[in-house]
């Protein structure tokens, strides 16, 4: 069973409080990875003050590689791929709906159908405050994305969180880890994640927050 809403309790607390009490004002804020739009967009749709700009970037297509839909790696891709239309007339009308509903906000909401490696390229230099990477979770496409994510970031602040990452962590990746005493859960991910974050950005950036 594929959930429609991915932001899983517990992660979905630390979102809505990282959202809420990292920004006072309006801000540019980027989603890469919507699925239906109703997990993460909702919290930032929620969260965000008036005046905001939320980018939803997804290409609502299968994308399943021949290893994803063969192999059995904890993941159903292929129920997935097959859901990939319901998930973008969901997230459609959910964005109506919130427009509908919620004109007060002054939210303005771009909804873009195209791969991350295609869409980000055209994007200008620094024109995020926040920036959440749950797009494909194969490492090249991760590793595309938080590329993106550092030169589109507000360098004064900004905020660039995102989900896990569908590989088992080298032993190079290890060994790194170990000497940056960061621990690597072979379950979530979710550190490896963290680590590829780290070691990408190194000191460029002031802080991270997960
Ligand atoms: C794990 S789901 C996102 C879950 C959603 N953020 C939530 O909280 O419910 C991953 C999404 O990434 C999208 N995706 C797959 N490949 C992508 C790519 N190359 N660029 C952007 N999004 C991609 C999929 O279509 C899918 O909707």
């Amino acid at each position: 069973m594929i959930a429609q809403n991915q932001a899983w309790q517990g992660r979905a607390e630390v979102m809505e409080l990282l959202i809420k009490s990292a920004f006072s004002g309006p801000i540019n804020a980027l989603e890469i990875g919507v699925w239906f739009g109703i997990g993460s967009t909702n919290i930032w749709l929620n969260q965000l003050k008036p005046g905001s700009t939320l980018c939803l970037v997804d290409p609502w297509r299968p994308y399943a590689s021949k290893e994803d839909s063969t192999e059995d790696i904890g993941y159903d891709y292929k129920h997935m791929d097959d859901l990939s239309t319901d998930a973008f007339l969901s997230t459609y009308l959910n964005v109506k709906r919130f427009q509908n509903e919620r004109a007060d906000r002054g939210l303005r909401i771009n909804t873009i159908r195209a791969e991350a490696k295609d869409f980000l390229p055209f994007l200008k230099d620094n024109a995020f405050d926040f920036i959440y990477i749950d797009g494909d979770h194969k490492y090249e496409n991760v590793k595309n994305d938080i590329l993106h994510a550092k030169r589109l970031i507000n360098k004064k602040f900004g905020v660039i969180c995102g989900d896990d990452l569908d590989k088992v962590p080298t032993d190079e990746l290890v060994e790194l880890s170990k000497s940056l005493k960061i621990e690597i859960s072979y379950e979530g991910m979710v550190s490896y994640f963290i680590l590829v974050f780290y070691w990408r950005f190194r000191k460029s950036l002031r802080r991270l927050i997960w």
